[in-house]
């Protein structure tokens, strides 16, 4: 593990311990390295009307545009279990509105290895800002 790897998955430890996920206990993590140099985390947010409900990656992603950052340079996702919680596909799309497809996403089930993907493997052939002159 690099040191910014050994960083991201300490913060994305540390709001995972705040997840808000009574409706299914799985509780995640996802801390961004963004492009101001500085780590914006997130935890998933559930709500009774199951769909309201907010994956960790989208509140990471609330907190970075939020601190004024843009891009994301590295993302870290740590959830339970021995699988690498890897982003949901809606996740994968939000995460691409705002790294390039070589940002490197980094899944992790605590209890098992990290598993390292590009944005690009993790959504080939993908639609995005650059479709609409963005
Ligand atoms: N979840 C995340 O927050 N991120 C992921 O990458 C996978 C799934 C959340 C959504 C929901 O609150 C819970 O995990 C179970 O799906």
């Amino acid at each position: 593990m690099t040191t910014i790897d050994s960083t991201l998955f300490t913060a994305a430890e540390a709001i995972r311990a705040k997840a808000y996920a009574p409706y299914s206990n799985f509780h995640v993590g996802a801390a961004i390295l963004a492009d101001d140099g500085n780590i914006y985390s997130g935890c998933n947010i559930e709500n009774a009307a199951y769909p309201q409900g907010n994956c960790a990656e989208t509140s990471a992603i609330s907190a970075m545009i939020a601190g004024g950052a843009r891009r994301i340079k590295r993302i870290y996702v740590t959830g339970p279990g021995t699988a690498p919680v890897t982003p949901c596909g809606g996740c994968r799309q939000r995460i691409r509105e705002f790294a390039d497809l070589d940002v490197e996403v980094i899944s992790h089930g605590v209890d098992g290895v990290a598993l390292v993907q590009t944005l690009g493997q993790l959504l080939p052939y993908s639609f995005g800002p650059e479709f609409l002159g963005k």
